[in-house]
């Protein structure tokens, strides 16, 4: 059984998928079941990926995280969301950007996510 906005991940190809409708079922992929990957929300080895919001003029400033996360080829920050009480937005970063993004939102902030390619998921509420 599935929950709205879980993330499950395969371990075989790499695919990740985000539920947008729960289901009683199981998600698979590559002949297996697809891993859930349960946000990490406490700062753990050198490198900062906890989310650091900051309001601005238009919205708001999603940092990643307290000290900048990298952003190599190797190694850096796929996405950035922001779960509000009205749905969800989600920026795409690419190695070389600054890891943050803006967005224009004025609705009530749940939680706000990143992914790193090499960490996996944070959250920050
Ligand atoms: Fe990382």
């Amino acid at each position: 059984m599935t929950e709205r906005l879980q993330i499950y991940k395969c371990e075989i190809c790499g695919n990740i998928v985000e539920v947008l409708h729960a289901g009683q079922g199981e998600t698979f992929c590559c002949d297996q079941g697809m891993g859930f990957i349960e946000p990490e929300t406490k700062e753990q080895g050198k490198e900062k990926h906890v989310p650091v919001i900051e309001k601005t003029d238009k919205g708001i400033k999603v940092k990643v995280g307290s000290v900048p996360h990298p952003m190599e080829e190797s190694h850096y920050i796929e996405w950035v969301a922001v779960q509000t009480d009205r749905g969800i937005c989600r920026k795409f970063l690419n190695p070389k950007e600054k890891p943050e993004v803006e967005f224009q939102i004025r609705e009530k902030i749940l939680e706000t996510r990143e992914y790193c390619n090499i960490h996996g998921l944070w959250a920050s509420k």
